[in-house]
């Protein structure tokens, strides 16, 4: 239980759950507890969803991001490459709230100004994320996984099979599909590769229905046969969702055959489809030719 408790109490994440089952909340932008309940549509008039512009944050002086501007397009998929240290990771702690920059701009569609809203509102606006380990719940099976990201932490008051609702079932058994893991329903999620742990955590963010996801190396740790299929999964996604991937391993990144944005020292590099990229004199002395 630790664990599950461990887990649920992560920042963002078992408040916004729990928010979004509160009558009156996500839409409309309603005052619910004393704070702003943030609408949950995302204005994609001018079809970007994410953007950033001169985003710049610094630890103790050093700038691990250092006038960052980027865009994504609704329903696009990107990947962001780049050696250890390029601020891959702080620039997604920035778009989820858990680091706030010191400078520049980061909005979702044309109005959510992300750095004035908590972690909690910006999970609810719809943006979900996987961080690299995979964080089931490994003493609990495949479907419960699914159903507790459904319900939050409430979810553990109650039995299962009494208090499933069938539109919850119908959309749990959706993204089970989706994620390939319908015949693996039953299964103890500690029991399930480390492939299909990081499926799962897809599926768990899927099931919120994010508008975008931000994924932090999917496929790290994961075999060859695995990796292709999660590329195939993350192109099924693109276009209903939008997807941000960031990821070192190559061959993954030309499966997903997208545009690629490459990170240095705290700004963009290059832009382009992979082999553009790859091409670029800078990138190859930065990057790939280490
Ligand atoms: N909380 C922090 N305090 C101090 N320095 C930090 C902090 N977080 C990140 N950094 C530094 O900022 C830089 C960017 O780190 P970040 O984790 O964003 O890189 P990354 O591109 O994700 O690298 P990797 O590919 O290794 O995951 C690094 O030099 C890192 O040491
Ligand atoms: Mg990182």
């Amino acid at each position: 239980m630790s664990e599950f408790h461990g887990r649920m109490a992560r920042p963002g994440e078992a408040q916004a759950l729990r928010d979004d089952l509160q009558p009156g909340s996500g839409e409309g932008g309603s005052m619910s507890g004393g704070h702003l309940v943030v609408p949950r549509q995302i204005d994609v008039s001018h079809k970007v969803i994410l953007y950033l512009e001169g985003v710049t944050v610094s630890f103790d002086g050093f700038k691990a991001l250092n006038d960052l501007s980027l865009s994504i397009d609704n329903g696009e998929m990107r990947a962001i490459i780049g050696p250890n240290g390029a601020g891959k990771t702080t620039m997604m702690d920035v778009i989820t709230g858990k680091t706030r920059p010191d400078a520049g701009k980061v909005f979702l569609g044309q109005t959510l100004d992300l750095t004035r809203m908590s972690e909690p509102e910006i999970a609810r606006s719809g943006i979900g994320r996987k961080f690299q380990k995979p964080s089931v719940f490994e003493q609990a099976s495949v479907l419960e996984n699914l159903w507790l990201a459904c319900e939050g932490e409430k979810g553990w008051l109650r039995s299962l099979r009494e208090r499933i609702a069938p539109g919850q079932a119908r959309r749990i058994d959706e993204v089970m599909e989706t994620v390939g893991l319908t015949d693996s329903r039953d299964r103890m999620a500690g029991s399930l590769s480390h492939g299909q742990k990081q499926w799962l955590e897809i599926g768990m963010l899927l099931i919120q229905e994010p508008k975008l996801l931000l994924l932090d190396e999917p496929v790290a740790g994961l075999s060859d046969e695995e990796t292709e299929k999660t590329a195939v999964l993350l192109r099924q996604l693109a276009g209903k969702h939008s997807v941000v991937v960031v990821e070192h391993d190559m061959h993954f990144v030309e499966r997903l055959g997208c545009r690629v944005t490459v990170l240095h020292q705290g700004h963009v590099l290059a832009e382009g489809d992979l082999a553009t990229v790859q091409a670029d004199a800078r990138v190859i002395e930065v990057y790939l030719g280490r």
